[in-house]
């Protein structure tokens, strides 16, 4: 293989965005400019979708009229309610929530409108429409119907409700909520670049997003939250050092730890450490906290690497009684809010996105008849 410093357009510059900033080396994120630590734990999920969609912090009559736009949009059509049982059984999450998001668009009522107002109504509804399509994906696959949404609880207390069937405590959703801020933008990461890229073709909304969850779904991804938690269910707590010394030396990497553009911590992780202390001591056992503790210092003695925004987030999505199979689809819950924006402000200034290649191929090659092969 030639040798390609931007091998995975590694600092390459693919697009212009005004959503969200990273500063790797000081470890700090934005979405339109706010920092990610003013916003963590004082702003909704709906505040924050509000703001990368529309462009602001919304006022409490703005946030009024969005609310109720989720409300009224997470209504799905018939395709999927006739289709989840059959889905459930055959796919794994990540891939029904891919194959569900799909069928939604034959019932989305702006479907064949690409228009700015559409694609607004469109971002809305899919972010409403999200943790309700896992929640009846959960239901279906456990034999029964999810419970009704309150119009009144938000998107994190209805998710809580929806999947563990029990009323959640307040400091449960307010915890899941900032989980979800935390989540909701990330630059020019794998799944929105994906997203993008099939927008600026002048495809639609829904074509981007089935994209965008195929690509989070990948281990090296979002898929990698789950993967934390299967890694911490394999390891006896006393061992944990061992373990992760055993699997660096096989040269396996380890789950939840590294990032592409971070030098330093992941802000997001600072939150989600903390929430996982705080749920771990709560809960009365705290082992697989204490065990998180003690694998990140493992793996930064022995390869300097941070825990990036899956590692913590296990845990704490672990500790919240959400099954470990539906992490990565938590995630998409809320980065669908970014991939939206993402979408919108493609189709803003749009240009197609094609970048060129390297041949590292044979050339001069002779034709034959295929007898002569
Ligand atoms: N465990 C062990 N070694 C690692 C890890 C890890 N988690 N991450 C990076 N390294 C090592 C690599 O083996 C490589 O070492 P080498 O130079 O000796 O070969 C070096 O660090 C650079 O790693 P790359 O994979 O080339 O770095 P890249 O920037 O391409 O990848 C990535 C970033 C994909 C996040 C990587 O760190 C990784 O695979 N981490 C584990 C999966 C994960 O947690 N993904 C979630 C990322 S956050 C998100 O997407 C939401």
């Amino acid at each position: 293989m030639a040798d390609n410093p931007t091998k995975g357009l590694a600092d390459v510059v693919a697009a212009s965005t005004a959503l969200s900033d990273i500063d790797g080396r000081a470890g700090r994120l934005f979405y339109r400019g706010y920092d990610i630590h003013e916003l963590a734990g004082r702003t909704s999920f709906e505040e924050t979708a509000h703001l990368l969609q529309v462009g602001t912090l919304p006022t409490r009559a703005q946030l009024a009229a969005y609310g109720a736009e989720l409300v009224q949009g997470r209504t799905l059509g018939g395709l999927v309610a006739a289709n989840v049982a059959e889905i459930a059984e055959k796919q794994a999450p990540m891939e029904a929530l891919r194959t569900l998001v799909s069928l939604a668009s034959a019932d989305d009522p702006d479907k064949g409108s690409n228009s700015a107002e559409a694609n607004h109504r469109k971002a809305a509804r899919l972010t409403a429409q999200q943790p309700i399509l896992v929640a009846r994906y959960h239901a279906a696959r456990t034999g029964g119907e999810p419970r009704e949404p309150d119009p009144e609880l938000s998107i994190a207390a209805n998710f809580l409700l929806q999947i563990t069937g029990r009323v959640p405590e307040r400091r449960a959703v307010e915890i899941f909520d900032t989980c979800l801020v935390l989540h909701a933008d990330h630059t020019m990461n794998a799944s929105t670049f994906a997203a993008r890229v099939c927008a600026a073709t002048l495809s639609d909304m829904h074509s981007a997003i089935v994209a965008a969850i195929g690509t989070l779904k990948g281990p090296l991804h979002g898929g990698a939250n789950e993967q934390v938690m299967r890694t911490l269910e394999s390891i006896e707590p006393s061992g944990v050092a061992q373990a992760v010394r055993d699997r660096l030396v096989r040269g396996e990497k380890i789950m939840g730890f590294g990032h592409r553009v971070y030098k330093t911590e992941d802000p997001r992780a600072t939150h989600l450490r903390e929430m996982s202390r705080e749920l771990g001591e709560a809960s009365g056992d705290d082992t697989y906290y204490r065990m998180s503790k003690e694998m990140e210092e493992v793996v930064f003695a022995e390869k300097g690497l941070y825990p990036n925004v899956d590692f913590y987030a296990a845990t704490v999505y672990h500790y919240l009684g959400i099954p470990t199979d539906l992490f990565t689809p938590v995630f998409s819950v809320s980065r669908m809010s970014g991939w939206t924006a993402h979408v919108i402000e493609q189709h803003a200034d749009n240009r197609l996105i094609r970048p060129d290649s390297e041949y590292i191929g044979q050339s001069a090659q002779k034709w034959t008849p295929i007898d002569e092969r």
